[in-house]
């Protein structure tokens, strides 16, 4: 697929969803931030919204979902119609039977790993995944710092997908903009979740093709 830009809907205008949606349509993907205040000290919309979300984006919606119990969860957002669902593996009961059951439905199945969790407890099993999503900050906010520590991780996961020749696609999300995204394409990244760096833009559609012009590089 290649270089891949999803705006993150955390830093658009929640009172103008439909415009601020339709206002990155060059887009890939839409990325839809769910936190629950339990699994991240911060909360957002959920299913109810996302069913409307789906009906109007001209793109196909991924959902992060920063709760706890996706094991419960994840699967309602794949039949409210989002095309691929992200959880945390460390939410998570049973990360497999989740992507399994995703897949089953018809989603692309992904997995997320918090900073401080080690790409150990997926390397293994990486062909369950769709995607795996390596947080560049600590979940819960847009706009802070990204972390540039992380991209060894990046690194180890990309290796260890070719080795066993799985299509991988691997997501970064936290201060992606136009300083950091080059580092993050480097190491192997394709997916990349863009916040305030495409909704803080006077012209987003032109800060999207900006981002995949360096990613690309
Ligand atoms: C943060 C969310 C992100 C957030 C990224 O926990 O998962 O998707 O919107 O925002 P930026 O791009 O501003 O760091
Ligand atoms: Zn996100």
């Amino acid at each position: 697929m290649g270089i891949q830009i999803a705006p993150s809907i955390l830093s658009a205008d929640f009172a103008n969803l439909e415009r601020d949606i339709v206002s990155v349509d060059n887009a890939d993907w839409l990325h839809f931030d769910v936190m629950d205040g339990h699994f991240v000290p911060n909360l957002t919309v959920g299913l109810p919204v996302l069913e409307r979300v789906v009906q109007v984006a001209p793109m196909p919606v991924d959902v992060h979902l920063m709760i706890d119990d996706p094991d419960h969860w994840a699967p309602r957002y794949a039949q409210a119609g989002a095309s691929s669902v992200t959880f945390h593996y460390e939410a998570a009961q049973d990360p497999v039977a989740i992507a399994r059951e995703l897949r089953r439905l018809g989603t692309r199945a992904s997995v997320a790993l918090k900073p401080g969790t080690s790409a150990d407890v997926v390397i293994d099993r990486l062909a369950e995944f769709d995607m795996v999503l390596v947080m560049t900050v600590e979940p819960g906010f847009g706009g802070q710092d990204f972390m540039p520590d992380m991209m060894p991780k990046l690194e180890r996961l990309r290796a260890a997908a070719s080795e066993v020749d799985h299509d991988l696609w691997l997501q970064t999300d936290g201060g992606i903009s136009r300083e950091t995204i080059g580092q993050a394409a480097a190491a192997g990244c394709d997916v990349f979740v863009a916040g305030s760096a495409v909704y803080g833009a006077e012209d987003r559609r032109a800060e999207i093709e900006a981002l995949r012009d360096l990613a690309r590089q």
